[in-house]
Formats: structure tokens, sequence, C-alpha cells
């Protein structure tokens, strides 16, 4: 990305970009018998904070997660920045917390992933969950607020070994305690946060105790701007400030007053690397993969790409394709669903059973339909990216289908590299649905009778309104690339500052 790289060299000079997220942007691969193997971490933030990162000094604060991290941070010097180069080519610039295991278990796994994301996923079945109590508040204290309080004095270091004005970037709900505390410390810092799941309603955020709800606001609002995914969450947040915190707010410039300062919340619908995208695409690896889907490929291929997540309703999915295959018998023998999906967070016991529940309800349906020559479903479990690729290459309809989600960069990634005009059938509640609903089946996630019927629709169409539908997508996706979510950032980051 070079005419970026140096937009963003120009754009930050004076300032020292500091990068805060709970993963760092590597991963760490032992090796037995030589040194760790160095991987660029996959992602879109990773993605576009790496141009960040190569055009500027910037340093990434993030968590050593286990054994493989901290042996690197050993190696380093825990108060040093760790300089390191992934296989791919990547320089980065670590600066890692180190929390103890227990509290980065009640930070992550008690709070950050079913507390959170639950809420902020609307994922609860709230007649009979979450019950809170005296170990909710626990996790919270020496979890969560104790792991930001990490980060934010990590931060402060960074800061503090650098002449330059500290411009910090934290990322998404693990982090909402770091800005204010961050401000307090280093007044002269500008901050800004992005948040890459959905903003819910005020009344949702009611679900969670107010002295944690109002300490994530409070928290938040110790930014100069946050940023959020879409429109619809920016008038949500906005909301929230007005209804949890009784902050005065105004709808139409996007701004909370908060301590006598102004506080822009904005919409950066994130993206992908297009040229990244497009270089794989046309690589060898890929090429392998799609030489091997060939050997099984039906005449229609359906394919789902996701975590393991119970955000992305693979289960309701599956059930929508035997609706599928009941209503419409024409099609047995003739389609294959091809599920590929990415193992998430099985240290939680809600994820590790709907994985259970996502391979059962997978082979219920292949028990039902199979015949000697036909497997309805395929189900894997891999991280392959060449893999991903060459099915999103060869796909006819691309099922994405969750509950709630941020933006889900499946639906964009698949649009760009399908090579076959294959119809994108969309939920309503994803982030990526302000941006493709118009060129996709739109569905309602819980209803299977519509996803079927879109479903059927999509590998019916002809091939002339699928051509434009895929055209106009891909267009979608190419007019508003990585680059220009970060740009944009940074853009509103000048703007305040001319102020
Ligand atoms: C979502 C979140 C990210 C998170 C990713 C993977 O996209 O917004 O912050 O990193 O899921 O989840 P994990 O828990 O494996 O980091």
């Amino acid at each position: 990305m070079p005419g970026i790289q140096s937009y963003l060299r120009r754009m930050l000079s004076g300032w020292q970009p500091i990068v805060v997220a709970n993963r760092p942007p590597i991963d760490v691969h032992p090796d037995r018998s030589g040194p760790a193997r160095i991987s660029r971490g996959g992602g879109g933030l990773v993605t576009a904070m790496s141009a960040l990162a190569q055009a500027s000094e910037s340093v990434w604060v993030a968590c050593a997660r286990g054994p493989a991290d901290l042996e690197l941070v050993a190696g380093v010097g825990e108060d040093r920045v760790a300089e390191v180069t992934s296989e791919t080519g990547d320089f980065f610039r670590v600066a890692f917390v180190t929390p103890d295991r227990e509290a980065y278990d009640l930070y992550y796994n008690q709070i950050s992933n079913p507390l959170l994301w639950f809420v902020q996923h609307y994922l609860w079945d709230l007649g009979r969950e979450p019950i809170l109590d005296g170990r909710t508040w626990r996790a919270w204290r020496d979890g969560y607020v104790e792991v930001n309080r990490q980060f934010a004095e990590r931060v402060v270091e960074v800061a503090a070994s650098s002449r330059a004005r500290p411009l910090v970037m934290t990322q998404d709900y693990h982090l909402y305690l770091v800005p204010a505390m961050v401000r307090e410390r280093l007044p002269e810092a500008r901050l800004q946060h992005f948040i890459h799941v959905p903003w819910p309603t005020p009344q949702y955020w009611k679900v969670i105790p107010r002295g944690m709800r109002d300490g994530i606001l409070t928290g938040l609002l110790g930014n100069d701007v946050v940023g959020l995914q879409t429109s619809l969450d920016v008038r949500n947040f906005l909301m929230t400030c007005e209804e949890n915190l009784g902050l005065g707010v105004d709808h139409r410039q996007r701004i909370v007053f908060y301590e006598g300062r102004s506080v822009w919340v904005r919409a950066y619908p994130i993206s992908i690397d297009i040229s990244a995208m497009e270089q794989l695409v046309a690589s060898e690896g890929v090429a392998e993969q799609e030489r091997q889907i060939a050997a099984w490929r039906p005449e229609l291929l359906i394919l789902r790409v996701d975590r393991t997540d119970l955000s992305k309703n693979i289960v309701r999915g599956f059930l929508a394709y035997e609706r599928l295959l009941e209503t419409h018998p024409e099609l047995r023998s003739r389609v294959v669903f091809w599920a590929f999906l990415q193992r998430s967070r099985q240290d939680l016991d809600a994820y590790r059973a709907y994985l259970g529940a996502v391979v059962s309800a997978a082979a219920r349906v292949n028990r039902r339909f199979q015949t000697a020559d036909w497997l309805p479903i395929r189900l894997e479990v891999e991280e392959n990216i060449h893999k991903a690729v060459a099915a999103y290459k060869s796909y006819d309809a691309l099922l994405v289908n969750p509950i709630y989600d941020g933006m889900n960069l499946v639906a964009k990634e698949g649009v760009v590299c399908n090579q076959r005009d294959g119809v994108l059938v969309l939920s309503e509640n994803a982030g990526s649905f302000e941006e493709l609903g118009a060129n996709s089946l739109a569905i309602n996630p819980f209803d299977i009778d519509q996803t079927a019927e879109a479903l059927h629709t999509a590998l019916t169409m002809p091939r002339r309104y699928r051509a434009s539908r895929a055209r106009q997508l891909r267009q979608e996706v190419r007019r508003n690339d990585i680059t220009r979510w970060i740009s944009n950032q940074l853009q509103d980051l000048n703007d305040l500052l001319a102020q």
C-alpha cells in the first residue's frame, strides 16, 4: 500500500501512534528445534493497523495471552518494546501487558466474552440468563478493571518514551476503561476508540449492573472520538449516553457533551484490504485448494465461513438448509452446503457446547438426506486462509446469517473473491447490511423458512441478475476499502485538532 503509507506518514507527523488491543498483531508459534516462528495475526484489525505500523513508528500495546507470548516477552524484557518481523515481512513494535493468569481469565473469559460480547450481540435468553452475583463483581474488579489498568499503565510508559504527542487508538470491548484512565495521566494525548461489535439499545445495556455499564460509558467518554461500525450503532450510542447517564447529546452533530468536552461519535464501517485479497486470489496456494474443491464440488455450492461463535447462527443455517431440501427435493444430490468453520473461544462452556450443537445439527441433516454418493453438508473445522479464499471463489450462494454482527467481513471478502457471480444471502442484522443489503437477498436470521427460500432464490436466479448484483457488491466493497477506514479516522482526528 505505498500510496496510503505516504498519506499516513503525513497525517501522523508529530504524533506517536499507540494502538491498544487485546490481541497482539502477531502469532508466536513455538518450535522445539529452533527459534519460534512469527506470523502476522489474522483479521481486519491487524490488516488495517499494520498499514499504520509500517507507515509510522507506532507501537502496539497488547496482551501476552499464553506461554508462547510470555516466552517472547521474557526474551525481550518485560518493560521493553519487542521489535518483531513476521515471516511475511511485516514489522511491528509490541509492548506487552502481562496480567497473571487469573486476572486474564476473569477479564477475558468472565467479563469480555461471556458478559460484554453477549450483551453487545443480544445473545442472552433473558428468561434464564445472565445470573449476576458477587462473582461477577469480583471478575469485574479483579479482572476487567485490573487488566484495563495494566493496559493504561503500559500506554503511559510507551508515551513517556517518545517525544511526540501520543495518539492513542484503543480497540474494542475488552478495553472500554482504558481511555479515561489514560486521559487522566496524559491530558495532552489524543484518544480515539474503535468498537468492532454492535452497540445495543440503552434498554438492553440495563441487563448489566449500573456500576459496570456507567463505568463502560465514562471510560469511553475519555476519548476524543468514539468510532462504531454503522450509523445505527452511532444512534444507539448517543441514546445510551442520554438515557443511561443523563448526558447532553447533539444527535445531528453526533456529539456527547461530557465534563466540558465534546466527544465525537462517528461511523467508520471497517473493510478489507482489497489488494492483499487479490494477491491471495491469484496465489498458487489458493489454486491448489481450488483443484481439490473441483474434485468434489457438486453443480451448486452453498458456502458459509465463520468462527464457531454463537452470534454467527450456524445451527439455524443448517435448519434452513434442511427446509430447503424438504421443500425443493429437486435440489437433492445437486447441492452441497459447505460450512468452513474456525474454532473459537473454546475455554468457554457456551462456545464448546455450541460447537457440539453445530456438529450434531449437521450430522442429523446428513443422516436424514444422505445417499450412497451424496453428503448434503460438508462440515470442516480448520484454519486455512488459502482454502477459505478458494471457497469464496467457488460458491454459488454465500450464507451470512448472523443473529447480530458488528460488520461481518466474510460478506465483504466473499463478494470480492467470488468468480461465479454467486449470490449473497445476508442477515439484516449484520453491520455490512448497511452497505451490501441493496444487492443481496435480505433475511431475518431467525426465520428459517425465509432463509430457505432465499437460498432457493439464490441458486435459481438467472445469470444476468446474479451478474449485475455481484458487480455492484464488488464495487461497493472496493469503494470503501480498509485504507479508507483508517484514513477517515485520521482525518476526523486532524479536523478535531484543527479546531
Ligand atoms: C471479533 C472481535 C475481535 C476479536 C475477534 C476474535 O471480531 O471484535 O476483537 O479479536 O472477534 O475473537 P478472539 O476472542 O479470538 O480474539
